[in-house]
Parts: structure tokens; sequence; C-alpha cells
């Protein structure tokens, strides 16, 4: 390659870039900028970028941001369009920077953002790879939350006990600073999914990381709602059985089985329900209760499994009817499958089991691909 002079550039002038604060934001409208204003003091002396990650606000956050970074090169945007997820939104923030050395902030100043020069610190000029704002140790507190809030928290912290290879008190937080090449090396690793990135990076680290706890209290919303809603525990879960089990069995599959099995309890509730109360003929019952089994699998695959891809209105009657025709040759494989093994005098449940088993994951590939297929 050809040498590129440095001097074109003047960058041997410029103190070089030192840290990056990464901020996902949803709809952040009136935090953006008192944000930006407390991490430009916070931060005074050390090299640093503001790299906001946006979902599609909708409130003008992304017309705010873009007219601060107009002015101030400091302040960069990534824009996501038609992707959610605090997790996958940090990471692209990670992928966007340079800096040695990066962080994660809420956009939302619950995070108290004083702390951001010492975790630079504690990772720039001692050993440490990973410096972490903890609710849970020293003189760090949760604010204002109600009773219910803090065991809700407390129980989900001991769960991430189960996946950690690096004991901490806030495993939840999602405050925290981090080598950059050390990011990096684990990405591939990660899970990506829900919006415990943090957990997600001390779970795909093979060997414990050297880590830092930095106490804080958190801090109560002024303005704007948070984002998270119901589908926080279930995200959560799915992380953790991902870590636990996920290189075996992909989680969706598990999901879509076990909503498959209740499936089949819904079906022998219908079929005894149409055959033995209301009489109607074996067939016809058999083919309702079938139906209706696959309308309660279809809503709750949609609703639950492949909620980030989840079909409505007209998308969801065609949606249906591809599942059904998928399904449909899922019988045919797990009757066929079935039968051969029954045949070859494997006990009746075993064969039957098998067959169940292998309908299955043609159901769950056959699904994914037709009904709700990536776009
Ligand atoms: N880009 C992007 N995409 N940003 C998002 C998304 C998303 O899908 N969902 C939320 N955000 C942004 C919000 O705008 C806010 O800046 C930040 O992520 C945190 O979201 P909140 O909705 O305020 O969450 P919280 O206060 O309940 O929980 C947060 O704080 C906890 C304590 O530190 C989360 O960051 C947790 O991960 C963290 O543990
Ligand atoms: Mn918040």
């Amino acid at each position: 390659m050809e040498h590129i002079p440095l001097k074109l550039f003047s960058v041997d002038e410029a103190k070089p870039l030192e840290f990056a604060v990464i901020v996902p934001v949803l709809n952040e409208r009136d935090n953006v900028g008192p944000l930006l204003q407390d991490i430009s003091i916070a931060l005074a002396g050390i090299e640093w970028e503001v790299v906001f990650v946006d979902d599609g606000s909708t409130d003008g956050t992304i017309e705010l941001l873009e007219s601060l970074a107009l002015r101030d090169q400091r302040v960069r945007l990534v824009r996501r369009i038609g992707r959610r997820g605090l997790s996958s939104a940090v990471i692209e923030g990670f992928l966007a920077t340079v800096a040695p050395i990066v962080s994660v902030i809420d956009g939302d100043r619950q995070h108290d953002e004083r702390l951001l020069p010492e975790m630079f610190h504690a990772i720039a000029a001692k050993d440490f790879q990973m410096a972490i704002g903890t609710r849970y140790a020293g003189g760090g507190s949760v604010g204002q939350w109600d009773s219910a809030r803090v065991r809700i928290s407390k129980f989900a912290t001991s769960l991430a006990g189960l996946v950690m290879k690096t004991p901490l008190s806030d495993p939840m937080s999602g405050f925290f600073a981090v080598r950059r090449e050390t990011f990096i090396g684990l990405v591939p690793q990660l899970s990506k999914m829900g919006y415990k990135i943090l957990l997600d990076v001390v779970a795909s680290s093979k060997t414990p990381l050297r880590v830092v706890e930095l106490p804080y209290e958190f801090r109560t919303r002024t303005a704007g709602e948070s984002k998270l809603d119901n589908m926080v525990a279930l995200e959560y879960v799915e992380l953790l059985l991902d870590k636990i089990i996920g290189k075996y069995i992909p989680v969706k599959l598990l999901m879509f089985g076990t909503i498959g099995v209740m499936g089949a309890v819904i079906h022998l509730t219908l079929l005894s329900m149409l055959l033995n109360v209301s009489g109607v003929a074996f067939a016809t019952s058999q083919a309702l209760a079938t139906f209706g089994a696959m309308i309660f699998n279809f809503t709750l695959n949609n609703e639950f499994t492949h909620r980030d891809r989840k079909l409505r209105g007209p998308k969801w009657v065609t949606g249906l009817v591809s599942f059904c025709l998928a399904c449909g040759f899922g019988a045919v494989a797990n009757v066929g499958l079935g039968s051969l093994l029954f045949a070859q005098s494997w006990s009746w449940w075993a064969a039957g089991l098998a067959g169940a088993a292998i309908g299955s994951v043609w159901n769950y590939v056959a699904t994914s691909w037709l009904t709700w297929r990536k776009r």
C-alpha cells in the first residue's frame, strides 16, 4: 500500500482520541442536550467523542442530535432503521468508534456521568479491562425504587450468577467502560439479545475479566419515559438460556417446542369437548381441534418466539395460512418417521416422540423461513 504522509491531515498536532461514550437513545429529546452538557463538563481534559445510537425516535431526538453534531465534531450519530434492541444498539456503537476505551451510558440521565472520568482512568492508568457502575456495592444505591422493583432486580441479579464468569455486584447495570479491544474480541460470542449487554459480555468471556466496580446512585428519570416493557423479563430469560444451552439448541426452537407442547394439550382438550360434550363425529372433531391448536400455536409464536417479526393485520391471515401449510408437511414427516421406527420394533412411545420431535424441528425451520421470514 502506498505510504500516506500523516502530515497531510495534520494529525500529529492533535491529541489522539482517548475515550468514547456510547449512548443508546429512543425518544429522549429533552434529555440528550443536558446529558451532552453533563458529559462535556465531566470529561474536561480527556479527548472524547460521544456516539448516540438511535433506533427511530419520532419525538425530534434525531433532528436535535443532527444539529448538535453539525456544530460539534465530538458528537456523532448512528441511526438504525426498522431495528430495536438495547444490546445490539450498544454493539453497533462500539463498532462505530476507534477510541481505545469505550463507555456506555443511558441517554436519560439516570446514570451518574461524573463516574465517567474515574472509569476512564481506572482502565487507562491501571490494569483493569473494565470499569462498572454499581448500585449494589460500596455507596451505590437504586435511588427511589419501590420495594417490589428492588426485589425483582435482586432476584434477576441472583439468576445472573448462573452464567457469569466474573463475579459482579450489579451485572444488570447498563453503565460501564471497557477496553475496546476486549469488547471487540468478544463480539462474535455475544448473544446480542435483549438489553443486558454487560451480562452478555461477562458471560461470554471464557476467562474472568479484570474489573473494578464503582458505586453510584441510580437517579430518577425526569423527562421522557422508560422503554422497557413486559417483554424485558422474557428477553432476560432468553439471554440466560442462550448462555446456558444456546450452543446446543437455539432458544427460539426451545420456545417453539414449548408452545407446541401446550398446543397438544389444547388439541386434546378441544377434541374431547367436541367429541364427548357436543357429540360431533370423530373426523370433524379431530379436524376442528387440529385447526384450533394451529391457531393457538401460530398466535403464541407470533406474539413471543418471533415477536421481532410480528405479523399484523392482513399479514396475520396470510401468515396463518403459510403456518398451517408448513405444519401440514411437518405432520407428514412426523407420521412417516414414527411409522418407520415403529416398524423397526421401537416401542410405541419412543417412535411417537421421535416423530413428534422431527415434525417440530421441521415446523420450526419451515415456518421461520416461510411465515416469519427475515426482511
Ligand atoms: N437505540 C436504542 N434502542 N435505545 C434504547 C432502546 C432501543 O431499543 N430501548 C431503550 N433505549 C435507550 C433509552 O432511550 C435510554 O437512553 C436507555 O436506552 C435506557 O432505557 P430505559 O427505558 O430508560 O431503561 P431503564 O431505565 O429501565 O433501564 C436501564 O437502566 C438500567 C440500570 O442501569 C437499562 O439501561 C438497563 O440496561 C440498566 O440495567
Ligand atoms: Mn432509564
